[in-house]
């Protein structure tokens, strides 16, 4: 009987602690997620800036690679939160549907990162 209700405090103590770990956790972790370019960064160029924004179509400030986007992601993140009817505007509205929030929020949160690759 002892042993149970030893079993019992000990078990809704790790619960609370559990609990209390993890709620502080959570943010702590949102906020640690590492963001890469190449888990993250690159696919959504690769999705939305192509084809104009990679040689030889590429017209303007090339963002085929690391160097590039890195070198531009303050612009970048400019552009893409432009209100839409703003002509620099990026992705050209008609030509491929904006970033979701999500994504331009990975995008801030990979400058805030210091880029990493
Ligand atoms: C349909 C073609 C097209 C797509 C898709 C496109 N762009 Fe552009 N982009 C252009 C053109 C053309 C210009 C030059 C005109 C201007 O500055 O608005 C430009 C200019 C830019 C510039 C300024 C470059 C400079 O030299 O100042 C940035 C930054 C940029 N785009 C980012 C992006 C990003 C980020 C995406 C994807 C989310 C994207 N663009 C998608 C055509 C495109």
């Amino acid at each position: 009987m002892k042993k149970i209700q030893l079993l019992t405090i000990l078990t809704v103590i790790a619960m609370l602690t559990v609990n209390c770990s993890t709620k502080k956790g959570k943010s702590d972790y949102v906020e640690a997620k590492k963001i890469s370019y190449n888990n993250d960064i690159k696919p959504i160029i690769a999705n939305s800036c192509t084809p104009c924004h990679l040689p030889p179509q590429g017209r303007k400030e090339p963002l085929e690679n690391y160097e590039h986007v890195k070198e531009n992601i303050d612009a970048i993140i400019a552009r893409v939160k432009l209100p839409q009817d703003d002509r620099r505007f990026m992705p050209p509205v008609n030509k491929k549907p904006a970033l979701t929030t999500d994504e331009i929020a990975l995008l801030e949160k990979w400058q805030q990162q210091n880029t990493p690759e």
